[in-house]
Parts: structure tokens; sequence; C-alpha cells
């Protein structure tokens, strides 16, 4: 079987997604906080180094897909550590081990969030790769009561990041595609409490519009991550996927 890692593998779409990946003969090494294959707490960078290598080591030196499904909406810092580096540093970590796969795969979660406005110093600051930098610059957003801007920031440059890495960082030469899967708004424990008020409601209807079927499944999104995570995707790398029900499209009209 392949040995696949998930990230976020404990609830909401890592869970789906690791469901779906078993059924399909998959081995699924989960990373979580807790209850997974691998404890981790991906905020930090100890942390991250050594989900990477509890990682590895449980896929035997042979990683065949990663998938990064952790992540966090609770308004502060960790929006940049998990979502951002939490990723960038574990998929980066693992580069060894998908390099000795035969047909290895990389897809990380973005958000539709990522075409919202975002703070340009903490986005820059990730790209960098200075994660004290976009720390020190994450901290005066949420002093200065900007911290919900921070998680537009993190999938911003998650998207950036996983586009530049595709080609110019030498995966594509090594045979890993790399992809992003960015979802409107999926019914999972991480959105639940938005929809308990109804002008919040009302707010997310008008902010994410999604007239093709309305809201997402964590299923809806794990079989869109599935394929990109398969053999089967034999050519499709450096690309941002919307599973949105045409939000990107309503929100950037038709152009480009
Ligand atoms: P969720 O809250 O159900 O699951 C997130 C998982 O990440 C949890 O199991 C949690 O324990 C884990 N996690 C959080 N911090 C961690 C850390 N420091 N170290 C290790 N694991 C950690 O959320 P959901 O909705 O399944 O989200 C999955 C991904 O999809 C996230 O990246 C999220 O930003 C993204 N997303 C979610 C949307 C939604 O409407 N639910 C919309 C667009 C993107």
């Amino acid at each position: 079987p392949r040995n696949v890692v998930v990230t976020g593998s404990g609830s909401g779409i890592g869970s789906a997604l690791t469901v779906l990946l078993r059924a399909r003969g998959d081995r699924v090494i989960g990373v979580d906080l807790r209850g997974g294959e691998v404890d981790a707490d991906l905020s930090t960078p100890d942390g991250r180094a050594a989900a990477a290598a509890a990682a590895s080591e449980a896929a035997g030196g042979v990683v065949d897909a990663v998938v990064t499904c952790a992540g966090t909406s609770v308004p502060g810092t960790a929006m940049v550590t998990v979502n951002y580096f939490g990723t960038t540093g574990f998929v980066t970590a693992l580069r060894p081990a998908l390099a000795a796969a035969p047909r290895p795969r990389a897809v990380v979660i973005g958000s539709i969030s990522g075409t919202r406005p975002t703070d340009p110093d903490v986005v820059a600051a990730c790209l960098a790769d200075d994660e004290d930098k976009a720390l020190a610059h994450a901290g005066r957003a949420v002093a200065d009561g900007r911290a919900r801007q921070l998680y537009p920031s993190s999938k911003a440059a998650l998207a950036q990041w996983a586009r530049r890495i595709a080609v110019a960082e030498g995966w594509a030469d090594a045979g890993i595609p790399v992809n992003v899967v960015a979802p409107g708004i999926v019914l999972t424990p991480m959105s639940a409490g938005l929809f308990d008020d109804p002008e919040m409601k009302k707010v997310m209807d008008t902010a994410v519009p999604m007239p093709l079927n309305g809201y997402l499944q964590p299923e809806d999104v794990a079989r869109a991550v599935l394929f990109l995570a398969s053999d089967d995707n034999t050519h499709i790398t450096g690309q941002v996927l919307y599973v949105d029900g045409g939000a990107e499209t309503t929100l950037r009209g038709p152009e480009d």
C-alpha cells in the first residue's frame, strides 16, 4: 500500500480524507495534536521536525504522499505558525522521504480566503521563511485588532509558496507535484461556531458566495484531494484548485 501522511487527521477534512484513503487501500499516517499515529504540535519548529521524523520513520523512510490539513481559524499568531509554517516546515522536512517514493505527491489545504486582502508584511516574511519576523508582524496585527486578517494572509502565503516550490525549487525535477486545494465554507468543527449567529452567517454568505450546491461537506473536499494525491495525477502541479461552489469565480470574475 501507499504510505500517505495526513496532518490534522483527527478532525474535519483530514478525518474525512483519512477514511477515503483507507477505503482505497492506502496506509495513512495521521499527524495531529493528539490521537493520531504521530502526536505533534506543528506550531513550533521543534514540533514540526519531530513530527516529520516520526512520520517518515513510521513510513519506513518512503512517503508516497503528504496532505496537510492541520490548521486553525482562532484569531491569533497560531494562524501563521500552524497554517503557514506548520505546513511549509513539515512538507519541506518530508521531501527526502517523498523523493524516495516512486510517484510522490504533495497537497496542501489552502482557502478561498487566500484571495481576500492580506497583511503584506506577514505574507512577505512568511515567503522569506523568516518565522521570527512573521511572528513579530503577526503580533502587531493582533495588538492593532487586525488578527482576523492573519488567516487570509497565512493562506495567501501558503498558495504562493506551493506554486513557487512546485517548479522553482526543484520539486518538479524531483518528480513531486505540489498543489493546493482551496475550499469554500466546509461544515467541520472549525466552521461550526460561525453559523450559531445569524448575523455572522449573513457575513459569511456574502464573503464566500457558493451558488453551486452550497456549503461543502468535508468529504467533498477530500475527494478532490484524493485525486491530486493519487498516481492518476501525473502532470498537475503548482495549481490552486478552488473547491468552493463557484465562490472564487463569483468574487474575482471570469477573467484569467
Ligand atoms: P478542523 O478544526 O476540523 O481540523 C483541523 C485539525 O488540525 C484538527 O484535528 C486540529 O487538532 C489540527 N491542528 C490544529 N492545530 C494543530 C497543531 N498546532 N499541530 C497539529 N495539528 C493541529 O478544521 P477543518 O475545517 O477540517 O480544516 C482543515 C483545513 O482546511 C485547515 O487548514 C483550514 O484552514 C482549511 N479550511 C477550512 C475551511 C472550513 O470552512 N472549515 C474553509 C477553507 C479552508
